[in-house]
């Protein structure tokens, strides 16, 4: 008697139990990854490729599907001709569309942990898929899913079909004025995904050592969006250290925390050849630079000392702009416009070979 109604009472709170473990296994999944780029704008000229003019001549408008919206986050679909000038663009959410679009969108991160989320119906003949994703492969999973199934790449590499970077540099036409804002702090880092460990946690426990670094974000300092300027703006560096060291990884670390708030860099990431293909030399300070932390830790105290020499990394500013990631909706309409001109057939056998192993910097 005793035992069945305990039974009872079991059963009567199995499945609240599981729906809340369930919302909260589905919760911390998002807060766990998701990153912290808001700031986009329409990306570089695309490279020259052979112009097939069949799907030009073809068709007047590319049905783009964007198979899912990137970290559920919703954009405008309409706004390729008004925004960005690209026209020919028919950009749909409406999966009912799968049958007639050009080409599908798939935004990695959402589709990552189950195969059964890519389109399962057979594709149309023409239909490409392009590979979108902006994480390096730290954060994402089961490349393999894609196994001879797409035909573009989209991502931060430069040698992508599609070109997304987080910022770029442009050449202004007349010399600039520049004012640095006042500086009276020293090092300032912003992290949130402290995963021990990895090099720049590792740099980090080592740097702090010899210079104080102060770090907003997580488990640290608080720091509000509207407080973000004022507040870093104030520091003379900043430790623009990428999560992970990956060929043409350089993020809105750089482009908007530190090129943004007029702190000067600190970068760890790839190398500063890489760096250098993206950003003028001497605009940031590499850890690689230095032997040690300790030897990065004297120069900038010495640079603190030396503002004539300090201010020299500001040089670069009369002549060139920062320029950020236009939003999501700027990198699809990209994207269809790199579709309209570059039509000709292409299979990507293997997205994981060429994500994990062609990689070289
Ligand atoms: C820059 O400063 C100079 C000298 O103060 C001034 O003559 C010039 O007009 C300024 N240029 C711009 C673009 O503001
Ligand atoms: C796209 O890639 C798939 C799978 O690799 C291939 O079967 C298809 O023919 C390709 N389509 C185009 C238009 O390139």
């Amino acid at each position: 008697m005793m035992a069945k109604q305990s039974l009872q009472i079991s059963l009567k709170w199995i499945i609240p139990i599981l729906l809340l473990i369930f919302l909260l296994s589905f919760a911390w999944r998002r807060s766990a990854v998701k990153p912290s780029y808001v700031y986009y704008q329409e990306t570089e000229i695309i490279k020259n490729k052979t112009l097939d003019t069949k799907i030009l001549t073809e068709k007047t408008e590319l049905v783009i599907l964007v198979w899912v919206y990137p970290f559920g986050e919703r954009f405008p679909l309409d706004i390729c001709e008004t925004a960005y000038g690209i026209t020919g663009c028919k950009l749909t959410a409406d999966r009912q569309l799968y049958n007639v679009a050009d080409a599908v969108i798939i935004h990695h991160y959402d589709i990552m942990y189950n195969k059964n989320s890519l389109p399962q119906t057979p594709r149309p003949h023409y239909q490409r898929w392009v590979w979108f994703n902006l994480e390096p492969p730290l954060i994402i999973q089961n490349l393999h899913f894609l196994d001879n199934l797409f035909n573009l790449t989209m991502t931060f590499r430069q040698d992508s079909d599609v070109y997304i970077p987080y910022g770029r540099i442009e050449a202004v036409k007349e010399p600039q004025n520049i004012t640095i804002p006042p500086k009276s702090k020293l090092v300032a880092w912003v992290v949130s995904k402290w995963y021990p460990g990895t090099p720049r946690i590792k740099y980090y426990e080592e740097l702090k050592k010899y210079i104080s670094v102060e770090i907003y974000g997580k488990k640290h300092l608080k720091l509000s969006r509207t407080d973000f300027h004022n507040t870093i703006s104030q520091y003379r560096f900043y430790l623009a250290f990428e999560n992970s060291i990956y060929k043409d990884y350089i993020t809105e670390k750089i482009w908007s925390n530190a090129f943004g708030t007029w702190s000067v860099p600190v970068v760890l990431g790839t190398s500063r050849k890489n760096y250098e293909r993206f950003i003028p030399g001497d605009a940031f300070i590499h850890v690689d630079d230095f032997p040690s932390a300790k030897e990065l830790a004297d120069f900038l105290l010495e640079l603190d000392k030396d503002d004539e020499r300090y201010r020299k990394y500001f040089n670069w500013r009369h002549r060139h702009k920062v320029t950020l990631n236009g939003g999501w909706a700027s990198s699809y309409c990209k994207a269809c416009r790199v579709l309209k001109q570059q039509s000709e057939y292409q299979v990507i056998p293997s997205v994981k070979t060429w994500f994990l192993e062609n990689n070289s910097f």
